[in-house]
């Protein structure tokens, strides 16, 4: 526990933290879900899992939205005095590509499948409208950046992850205790 103790880093506030672990495990529900989905049998169980992976994607694209506004008014806690450049400059860099993807891959997704004409539900509960008309050739290109983003995204993410072991247990600053809540200033 010593090492979740809170170090020189300031702390996230409640909801920014509600966010990314909400939004952290949607992401790490959506893609082993879609790896599985798509090697299952046709049937009524993986026209289940089609459907409950567009609803999740596009939760993953509201809460995106929401937290993006957000963040965009409340500036994030400052990374510990000493981290050099090139640290500031990779964690931009894969907080900048985590927030392109979180909007790009809902977007490839639903223009997927407005392309193969299959009209998105949310939940059962409303139908997004086709963003644009059925085409078989538009359909494969959308069907494959998403894959492409899915790889990014995985990659990215390992990234995210490597970056907060690091603070964790090489640096012991306190980065990660900031993001489970126990920071000291709340931004
Ligand atoms: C952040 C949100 C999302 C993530 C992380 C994600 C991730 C993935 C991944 C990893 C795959 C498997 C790709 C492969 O290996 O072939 C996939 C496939 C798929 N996704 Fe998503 N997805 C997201 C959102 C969406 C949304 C919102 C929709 C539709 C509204 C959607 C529709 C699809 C479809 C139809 C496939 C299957 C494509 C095929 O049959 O090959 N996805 N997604």
């Amino acid at each position: 526990m010593t090492h979740l103790s809170p170090g020189p880093a300031a702390g996230w506030s409640p909801l920014a933290r509600s966010f990314h672990w909400l939004v952290a495990m949607l992401l790490l529900a959506q893609i082993p879900l879609a790896w599985y989905m798509v090697d299952q049998p046709l049937g009524p169980a993986k026209l289940g899992n089609y459907a409950l992976h567009k609803s999740l994607g596009m939760l993953v694209f509201a809460l995106t939205a929401v937290r993006l506004a957000w963040r965009l008014t409340h500036p994030a806690p400052p990374l510990p005095p000493g981290t050099p450049g090139w640290q500031r400059g990779a964690a931009r860099l894969t907080q900048g590509l985590l927030y392109f993807l979180m909007f790009a891959m809902p977007l490839t997704g639903w223009l997927n499948s407005s392309a193969a004409n299959f009209p998105v539900s949310v939940f059962g509960l409303f139908a997004l409208p086709n963003l644009i008309e059925a085409d078989p050739v538009r359909q494969q290109g959308f069907e494959d950046s998403h894959r492409v983003q899915s790889y990014l995204l995985f990659a990215v993410l390992t990234a995210h992850l490597a970056g907060a072991l690091y603070h964790q247990y090489v640096k012991r600053d306190g980065v990660l205790a900031g993001m489970l809540g126990f920071g000291g200033v709340h931004r």
